[in-house]
């Protein structure tokens, strides 16, 4: 407890592990359907509104309790606004251990998927015979349960490494090779003849199609993709030097995300078009829809192989967050050591985390609440307890600890600094909690 606080190599170290921890398969796996579910252009507009608004608002207030406090959401709540406020900080830890649980699962599709291409079973197959490959892997009682252990053990072999060495080390060298792989495939995806009616249904809005649970989606994608609400942006917060300015980076993080999920919509929705799958195929709609275009590109199954590679760190660098919430809760709390908690919390997740994969096959009829154990495990997380825990650190900041947040911006301007006041007491609760009220 006495050692100094890891920390940041250099603020763009920062920017991209936030970025990383943003940037995954909330943007390239769930984006793509739940926009296809939700009829294209208005739910792409609305996200990014909640981005830009809520999302900064909630995610400077994160920074800034991290960053002031040096400590995960529990000892961050308990240290600076008051030991009942601690209560949203273990909400985080639970929301977090209850993504792992069935992020982890399609982490280990990724994975699957990697197997899959690089020995050459993607290649050559029809609309069809895509959806079957697809649907016959993840009903398999044992594989994507084996997947998702292999996904946690290389999560595990990360988290190890420590903040700098491990996770932000990954992060900068692997992800901008992923935004450039998704750019070839976006142009080989619109040269496609039908692509321009997929453009077309992702970029342009059509309202009659909003209706309030389009708004609860949107908000609640906007608050996984910037993976706000639980904790994460406290912690990395916490191993942020004083210097660094919050907006700036922030703004760098949520612009980064935005693009990447603009980008993921543009690979995914033309393919979607052009080949005629359908668009609300559901949480296999980009492991249907993408081997079709890599079946088009000269050496496509190596470039495939390479696109879930990248996209598997892409999950890793999202997932390794989400257990650094857990672990360090009980490092930071509880004096634990890194090694210990870290394997343990793994496993716990790898248990856990067999109920959801299994609810794409052996228990698909097991629904509690009306839903499978996969889809009520990522409705309550994204849609009520991120969201829930926005309000908390908002209302935390601007009613009860604002000097701690102005503080933490020394150099922003008195427009924008009542602008996040007003952001944190009013806009933020009134705005998340009208849409979850409405939307129950
Ligand atoms: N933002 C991640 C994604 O979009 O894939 C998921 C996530 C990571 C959510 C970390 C929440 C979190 F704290």
């Amino acid at each position: 407890m006495t050692a100094a606080r890891a920390q940041w190599g250099s603020r763009l170290g920062f920017i991209l592990a936030a970025a990383g921890s943003a940037i995954g398969l909330g943007a390239i796996w769930k984006f793509p359907y739940i926009a296809g579910n939700n009829g294209g252009g208005a739910f792409l507009l609305l996200y990014i509104f909640f981005s830009l608004t809520i999302g900064l608002t909630v995610m400077l207030a994160e920074l800034a309790l991290g960053r002031a406090a040096k400590l995960g959401p529990v000892g961050a709540f308990r240290k600076l606004v008051g030991s009942k406020w601690a209560l949203f900080g273990y909400m985080g830890v639970l929301t977090g251990f209850l993504i792992m649980t069935f992020y982890s699962v399609v982490g280990g599709w990724t994975l699957g998927y990697l197997v899959k291409a690089v020995s050459g079973e993607l290649t050559g197959l029809s609309r069809e015979g895509l959806n079957q490959v697809f649907g016959s892997f993840i009903s398999d009682p044992w594989k994507p349960v084996w997947y998702h252990g292999l996904f946690l053990l290389l999560n595990m072999a990360v988290v190890l490494g420590g903040v700098k060495s491990g996770i932000e080390a990954i992060c900068k060298y692997l992800m901008p090779g992923l935004f450039i792989l998704m750019i070839g495939l976006i142009i080989r995806a619109l040269m496609l003849p039908g692509a321009m009616d997929g453009v077309a249904f992702f970029l342009l809005p059509d309202f009659s199609k909003v209706t309030i649970s389009t708004v609860v989606e949107a908000l609640g994608f906007a608050f996984f993709s910037l993976s706000l609400g639980m904790g994460a942006m406290i912690t990395y917060g916490s191993y942020l030097d004083d210097q660094a300015k919050l907006v700036s980076s922030a703004l760098w993080v949520i612009g980064l995300q935005v693009a990447c999920a603009l980008l993921a919509g543009l690979m995914v929705l033309p393919v979607v078009f052009a080949f005629g799958f359908d668009p609300a195929a559901g949480p296999g709609l980009s492991f249907i829809t993408l081997p079709a275009i890599f079946d088009h590109l000269p050496a496509g199954q190596w470039l495939g192989a390479l696109f879930f590679a990248l996209l598997l760190v892409a999950a890793l660098t999202s997932s390794i967050s989400l257990i650094e919430v857990v672990a360090s809760y009980f490092i930071d709390e509880h004096g634990m050591e890194r090694r210990k908690i870290t394997l343990a919390v793994c496993l716990v997740m790898f248990v856990a985390g067999i109920a959801p994969s299994l609810s794409f096959g052996l228990w698909q009829d097991v629904k509690p609440f009306g839903r499978t154990i996969f889809d009520l495990l990522d409705y309550l997380t994204s849609n009520v307890m991120l969201p829930l825990g926005g309000i908390a650190v908002s209302i935390c900041l601007g009613w009860i600890a604002w000097p701690i947040l102005a503080r933490q911006l020394p150099h922003e301007s008195p427009w924008f600094m009542t602008a996040i006041r007003l952001g944190c007491r009013w806009f933020a609760p009134l705005a998340i909690g009208g849409v979850l009220l409405k939307g129950i």
